[in-house]
């Protein structure tokens, strides 16, 4: 084995032993799944167990940090995390937007963690409000359930349903009428089409509008990525971000054509673990064969849940 190689394995080694979580990677292999496996029930079960609990009324961070400890312990949570939402708070605390829409809720840890962020930044707290869009009503549910318990819910409001027809609504009743940051994250190949809805539709996006979009490079939105660099009227950059639990970057392809595939994160992770020779390199998605396999796998369950 060469220095690399063994200096991979020891590094892999490492973030089992920090991260228990990620050897269900292993041990699953192609059948391992990122959410809708009960872990989200599980976890809410986990926070109302936990030696905190009674502290975590009215204190946004000690329910992240829990969440946080569920998905590097328990399991892997699809879900900003901890060096994403750094980025982004302070981002917020630049910004210091007053009403901020996020597509993709899931189950309220970005949203507690930028409505907690948005209070400390906002000049007058009562003029901040959070929209927090999600497909799936069970997620929503416990979103609802932690946003309540972090003393956030006059500031935070979790819609059911589907983002677009959700953007239209909330304008057509008046309940929104501009967005100073908008952030993308719940189905890659839908952030185009959605960005058009409140940008070109429904003109809720004006100058000044901080547009953030989760997982543009890998596994990759392409078309929204392209869509938005052609626009005279929009200002583009990239942020790398790092996937938590794991430290995982993107990096460059160093697996072999025998390499099998040992997690292809859903759409949201940037990159899969395959296995070669007998231990775990990192690779990005997009140049993985079977790491795109299982991304196509994936992504007909999400859309499943758009029916
Ligand atoms: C990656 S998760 C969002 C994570 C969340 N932003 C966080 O960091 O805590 C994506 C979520 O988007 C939701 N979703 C998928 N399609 C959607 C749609 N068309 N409209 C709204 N939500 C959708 C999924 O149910 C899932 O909960």
């Amino acid at each position: 084995m060469s220095d690399n190689d063994s200096q991979a394995q020891a590094e892999w080694q490492r973030k089992l032993q920090l991260y228990p979580s990620l050897k269900k990677f292993e041990e699953q292999g192609d059948d391992f799944v990122e959410s809708h496996d009960g872990r989200e029930e599980r976890l809410l079960a986990f926070i109302k167990a936990h030696p905190s609990f009674s502290s975590m009324q009215g204190n946004p961070s000690l329910i992240l940090k829990a969440m946080d400890e569920y998905a590097y312990q328990q399991d892997f949570l699809i879900n900003i995390g901890e060096g994403k939402g750094r980025i982004l708070s302070d981002l917020i605390a630049k910004q210091k937007p007053k009403v901020l829409v996020e597509l993709g809720g899931y189950v309220g840890y970005s949203a507690i963690h930028f409505a907690g962020q948005m209070l400390k930044a906002a000049n007058n707290p009562s003029e901040v409000h959070l929209w927090s869009l999600e497909f799936d009503a069970n997620f929503a549910a416990i979103a609802s359930e932690l946003i309540a318990l972090a003393g956030l819910k006059d500031i935070v409001t979790v819609v059911v349903g589907s983002a677009d027809e959700t953007l239209r609504k909330l304008k057509s009743e008046r309940k929104l009428s501009s967005i100073d940051f908008f952030f993308l994250d719940h189905v890659e190949d839908l952030y185009e089409q959605d960005f058009k809805v409140a940008m070109d539709e429904l003109k809720l996006l004006g100058p000044g509008a901080v547009v953030v979009a989760d997982n543009v490079v890998r596994p990759g939105a392409p078309k929204y990525r392209e869509h938005v660099r052609s626009r005279s009227d929009v200002k583009s950059e990239g942020v790398k971000g790092l996937i938590m639990p794991g430290e995982l970057e993107v990096g460059p392809v160093i697996s072999s054509g025998r390499s099998t595939l040992m997690f292809a994160g859903r759409a949201r992770s940037h990159v899969c673990l395959v296995k070669a020779q007998g231990f775990y390199r990192i690779a990005p998605l997009r140049e993985e064969p079977r790491c795109d396999q299982n991304r196509d796998r994936i992504a007909k369950t999400e859309s499943v849940g758009m029916a």
